[in-house]
């Protein structure tokens, strides 16, 4: 157990007047991480996305509890759970069964909530079953949470899946830190209130000690939609009076082990897989991709913007080979199918409009590839292109930086509206909606001399030591301890403070 969860848990003691609701626990403080998948502890985190990453590296540091879906669907959701231990980490997992797979998980989480999130207000489909679904499963989940946890754990609950998973245990009477980090973008007001019976939602954020964001752009969207819709009473230091709970909003930038992933690189671009690579593109120069294949990473854009490089640019013909990795992801929801169909028509569009019979334009993968793979792929490479439509963080901009060698480091083509697009202002930005700009952005990124490119990599590496993987769940660890010892120093609501809808029931103790 680190420092900071000892502290926590310290204080936490100290000011807690009352006896824990919860029988059976622990003496000693355990981080407890919630998600909707949790990865086996032998499972490369190769197609997993920026969530698994993150927790993972918080997890192996702290060691505690991971607990969530496994992946698996069965013919029917059981509450019976697996339960494993690798190194400091315990994993306790559940299968879900047939139909709150599909309620739950392909509908509300991937239809409904995704699309919202991430400003696609065309693509949101909305069911009342899965909404219901989707409370049934977070549900289920508190309870069979609810008899894993200790009076000192530290709850952290991860992405918009599990939502209401917070106040659903406070109204089960847990008093412990409770946290939510949201992954994803926050939208802002007007666009959030698209998504039927929204203010549930933003209900169940507000009743936990504290909420998490990607960027400042984030947190000022839920704060906004904290005044406008709930008109709650907001305060400078991000904490937050809404219906009838005290609340706060932070933003903790997501990263990774920037050194960490420097050594894997170097190592990988050395290794069979690396040499292979590397043989095979024949002093050609490489641009790389790696993305879930999911609509919003703007992968179709980018396919575009490539043809269009090679349309009017014909010197980079046969000089440039792009490799997009794009693991499969989702495809039980109709618009991933669908967008696996249209990158194929890109991409034989493109390879049979300007392919040689020693060259093919675009390499176009859709299964994933190992993380340590990829780390080599990226320092073997010139331009690497992260241009989603819009995306919480996007860590995989992050590793690209750090994988590039110093002495020659390639250069970053990234999207405004990637959460990293915040802290990296020295990448050649683009608006990936302008196939014009994107084609020019990548002529010039290949073409960009090499002053320029140290340039732009040292300042992005400058802001690489700002944030890691390691302060990134330290600080929200701390500020969740901050925020929980106060609400469990104020003094218990007067009666008449509470709403009329008893929605102060959860979260004030
Ligand atoms: C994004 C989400 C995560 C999710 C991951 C993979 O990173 O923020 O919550 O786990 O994608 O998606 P999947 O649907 O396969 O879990």
């Amino acid at each position: 157990m680190t420092m900071d969860l000892s502290d926590a848990t310290g204080a936490l003691r100290a000011n807690a007047e009352k006896p824990s609701p919860l029988a059976g626990a622990s003496m000693s403080a355990r981080l407890v991480i919630v998600s909707n998948r949790v990865p086996s502890p032998r499972e490369r985190a190769s197609q997993a996305g920026g969530l698994a990453v993150a927790v993972r590296d918080a997890l192996r540091r702290n060691g505690g509890l991971w607990f969530g879906w496994t992946g698996e669907v069965s013919e029917v959701s059981t509450d019976a759970l697996k339960i494993m231990s690798a190194g400091k980490v315990t994993y306790a997992t559940f299968d879900l069964g047939k139909t709150d797979h599909q309620q739950f998980y392909v509908g509300y989480a991937n239809s409904t909530l995704w699309p919202v999130l991430h400003y696609r207000v065309g693509l949101l489909e909305y069911r009342r079953e899965d909404m219901e679904g989707y409370l049934r499963v977070n549900e289920r989940m508190a309870r069979s949470l609810l008899p894993l946890l200790g009076p000192e754990d530290v709850i952290w609950v991860h992405d918009y899946h599990l939502i209401p998973l917070g106040q659903i245990l406070r109204r089960m009477g847990v008093r412990n830190p409770i946290g939510f980090f949201l992954h994803t973008p926050f939208p802002v007001a007007r666009v959030f209130e698209a998504l039927p019976r929204h203010e549930a939602l933003l209900e169940a954020l507000a009743s936990y000690d504290l909420v998490g964001f990607q960027t400042d752009l984030d947190l000022a969207a839920f704060l906004g939609c904290i005044g406008d819709i709930a008109k709650g009473n907001i305060r400078s230091d991000g904490s937050f009076t809404a219906y009838g709970h005290t609340g706060a909003g932070a933003v903790f930038p997501a990263s990774i082990d920037g050194d960490g992933f420097a050594r894997m690189a170097k190592e990988s671009s050395l290794s069979p897989e690396g040499q292979r690579l590397k043989e095979s593109l024949g002093g050609r120069r490489l641009m790389i991709g790696v993305d879930r294949l999911d609509y919003s990473k703007g992968l179709v854009n980018r396919f575009l913007a490539y043809d269009r490089m090679l349309d009017l640019r014909p010197e980079h013909r046969s000089k440039v080979t792009f490799l997009q990795v794009a693991a499969r992801s989702r495809s039980d929801v109709a618009q991933y199918r669908l967008l696996r169909r249209e990158l194929e028509q890109a991409t034989s569009r493109t390879n049979g409009r300007y392919a040689e019979f020693d060259w093919v334009p675009i390499r176009y993968l859709t299964r994933a590839l190992p993380r340590s793979t990829i780390a080599g792929f990226y320092r073997l490479s010139q331009v690497g292109l992260v241009t989603p439509l819009r995306d919480g963080m996007n860590l995989v901009a992050k590793e690209y930086v750090a994988a590039q060698p110093s002495e020659d480091p390639g250069v970053l083509v990234l999207s405004r509206f990637a959460g990293a697009a915040r802290e990296f202002d020295a990448a050649m930005l683009v608006n990936p909606y302008d196939l014009d700009q994107m084609a020019e952005m990548m002529h010039r990124a290949l073409a960009m001399p090499l002053e320029e490119r140290r340039d732009r990599w040292v300042s992005m590496m400058e802001k690489l030591k700002l944030h890691s993987a390691r302060s990134w769940s330290r600080d929200f660890l701390r500020e969740l301890h901050r925020r929980a010892s106060a609400r469990l120093a104020a003094p218990a609501p007067a009666v008449a403070d509470v709403p009329a809808n008893g929605a102060a029931t959860c979260g004030k103790t």
